[in-house]
């Protein structure tokens, strides 16, 4: 009996002898395992993407709704975020609470402010900023409103008195350089539309006049118009996790782009390759 019991010991010392051999030897990737987060605003725009990850696990958090699963054994969590700005940074913070992420991909739809996107053309967000951010100029009773003079204003200057000369500059959130990346080295898969890189423009707004689109454009340099990735991205930056937003045009008034709810699907399908590339940046880093 007793020679039995040396034997099992010195058999569990070897394994655990060659356990520790071999963990010394393996790359230690770090980050790796910090699960990375999709957020798609509806369900056709999260949906999809959901569907493709494996070993998928549900869980809720008020509205929000977490597909928690593995994409190339790598751990990726879409999330439905519901529409809007509210939702959104309220969906980011929850996201970054629990689930600690490496990244944040915030897509879906969009409308176009540059004439020369089509739909289903796809707009990287190499800056996003919130469009709804305004401060109008003083103006007495009985003399109107003139949306044209409205001023930008940064949420994000100077808490005080209200005299920060950047407090009437506008906000952009850069996108992150290694999303950008992965997004640009993938862009060939995508054959539905051109993929480039532009400035995304967000607010509880949806704009369907065509001059106050080009003010816009003009005035903020956006390519094109939805209502979540600003506010992902500020929430993102709070924490200093990296963000990308990731958006196709489902419309354009400004060149008379018809919608098409078909392009929800179609910007899931090459955020997929995004992520996938992206995984890859990860672990051979
Ligand atoms: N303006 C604003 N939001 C748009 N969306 C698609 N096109 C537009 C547009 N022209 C997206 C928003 C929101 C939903 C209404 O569709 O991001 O989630």
């Amino acid at each position: 009996m007793k020679k039995y019991t040396v034997f099992a010991t010195v058999v569990v010392l070897l394994l655990a002898v060659f356990a520790g051999f071999k963990s010394k030897n393996e790359t230690v990737v770090e980050g790796a395992g910090r699960p990375i987060i999709i957020q798609g605003p509806m369900p056709i725009e999260a949906e999809n993407f959901a569907k493709k990850l494996e070993k998928v696990k549900v869980e809720k958090s008020g509205t929000f709704v977490f597909y928690k699963g593995k994409l190339n054994n790598y751990p990726v969590i879409v999330v439905k975020t519901g529409k809007g700005m509210e939702n959104t940074a309220a969906a980011t913070a929850v996201a970054i609470e629990k689930y600690n992420p490496i990244a944040i991909i915030n897509q879906g739809t969009s409308g176009g402010h540059d004439p020369s996107l089509n739909v289903f053309d796809i707009v990287l967000g190499k800056r996003v900023t919130n469009i709804g951010s305004l401060k109008t100029e003083a103006k007495n009773e009985g003399v109107g409103m003139d949306p044209s003079q409205w001023i930008p204003m940064d949420l994000m200057a100077s808490e005080g008195s209200g005299s920060d000369p950047n407090a009437e500059k506008i906000r952009y959130y850069e996108g992150d350089k290694d999303l950008l990346a992965a997004a640009n080295a993938v862009k060939d898969k995508y054959t539905k539309g051109k993929v480039v890189e532009g400035t995304i423009g967000s607010a509880d707004v949806w704009n369907n006049e065509v001059d106050r689109i080009k003010w816009f454009h003009d005035n903020y340099g956006t390519s094109v118009e939805e209502m979540e990735g600003a506010a992902a991205a500020q929430i993102a930056q709070a924490y200093n996790v990296p963000f990308l937003g990731i958006r196709v045009l489902s419309n354009n008034k400004t060149n008379g782009g018809q919608y098409n709810p078909n392009t929800a699907a179609a910007n899931q399908e090459y955020v997929y390759e995004v992520v996938k590339k992206y995984i890859d940046t990860i672990e051979s880093k």
